[in-house]
């Protein structure tokens, strides 16, 4: 295989730079050459793509986003769009890719493989932790970092005003983000859409917690549970406390990557081009238990990853 190509797709996050600058590197040092797909597919479908030569990812490891920049390319759903996909990629001779992003990406990605036979290696890269095959996706760490920044800043002010926050963070339909983060800053609950949860008792407890003269209470609540906001409404009409909201938003999917995600990046990338050199295609390359590991993408796609239930079992004991 001689000539490679790279795209990031879907939600950009921390350490996708790195991801990018390691797989282009490994690719020259293999005697490839590597091609930058601008925009995800939507990119490959209207044939922005250009070679990448290694100046071309200096000075980039320690940069948040993507400066192959990502996008959600509805065409690329599509029989239409994916054959324009693969059109571009025989005119400009790319061989193999490496796509990294979420499981919607390595979705479309599975389809370049299985329908078009392409050879298609692909990295996890969300800030949700949501995809199986690998302990963690890149950018997560990053993630966790901002938010457990944002929430400690946050204490102080519910400290001093013996206030209840609600704290919204993002993770799509997974509470991963929300239990770790709760875990990491003491919250006093949190709430998930893969656990049960009645506010009642959440709001008990935060009762008893003023009563026992405890300042303030954090809880942190998973987007994908519902809005911080409605919560607040059911706080401080039956808790009767005085209620604050804070959105997290977007500022927990950008900035500097931390040491693991540039790690794990690299390490990734790297293999992502090897295994591609050595045959592999239709799979995922993720860490698990500190190896660099394939799954196949069907494997991936359709197993949903699960919660550490030890973390889970901390919140309550701990709160
Ligand atoms: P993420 O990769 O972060 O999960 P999305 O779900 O938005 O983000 O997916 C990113 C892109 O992947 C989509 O815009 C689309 O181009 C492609 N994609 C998603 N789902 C499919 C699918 N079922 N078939 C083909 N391509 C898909
Ligand atoms: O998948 C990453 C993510 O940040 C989710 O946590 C969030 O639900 C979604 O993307 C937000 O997407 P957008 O940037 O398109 O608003």
């Amino acid at each position: 295989m001689k000539r490679i190509g790279i795209l990031t797709s879907g939600g950009d996050c921390p350490g996708m730079n790195a991801a990018i600058r390691s797989a282009v590197r490994t690719a020259l040092y293999e005697g490839m050459e590597p091609y930058g797909i601008y925009s995800g597919y939507k990119g490959l479908i209207e044939g922005i793509i250009e070679p990448l030569a290694s100046k071309d990812v200096a000075n980039s490891i320690h940069k948040g986003g993507t400066f192959l920049r990502s996008a959600r390319s509805l065409e690329f759903k599509t029989e239409e769009g994916q054959k324009k996909a693969v059109e571009n990629a025989a005119k400009f001779g790319i061989e193999g890719f490496v796509v990294i992003g979420g499981d919607g990406s390595l979705t479309g990605a599975k389809a370049l493989s299985d329908k078009y036979g392409l050879k298609v290696v692909g990295l996890p890269g969300s800030i949700d932790n949501d995809m199986y095959g690998t302990d963690m996706s890149i950018g997560v760490d990053t993630a966790l970092n901002t938010i457990v920044n944002c929430i400690d800043m946050i204490n102080d002010t519910a400290s001093s005003h013996d206030r209840t926050f609600l704290i919204e963070v993002m993770g799509r339909n997974s509470g991963y983000l929300a239990m770790t983060a709760a875990v990491s800053v003491g919250a006093e609950a949190v709430i998930i859409p893969e656990v049960p949860y009645s506010l009642e008792s959440i709001i008990s407890k935060i009762k008893v917690r003023y009563m026992e003269g405890k300042s303030r209470s954090i809880v942190i609540v998973a987007e994908g549970a519902g809005s911080a906001y409605d919560f607040g409404k059911a706080f401080s009409l039956i808790g009767g406390f005085e209620t604050r909201i804070t959105v997290l938003g977007h500022l927990q999917r950008g900035g500097s990557p931390t040491h693991f995600d540039r790690i794990l990046a690299t390490r990734l990338g790297m293999a992502a081009v090897q295994k591609l050199k050595a045959g592999e295609s239709g799979v995922m390359i993720g860490l698990q238990n500190t190896q660099v590991v394939s799954t196949p993408f069907e494997q991936v796609l359709s197993t949903k990853k699960t919660l550490p239930q030890n973390l889970l079992d901390m919140v309550e004991i701990l709160h």
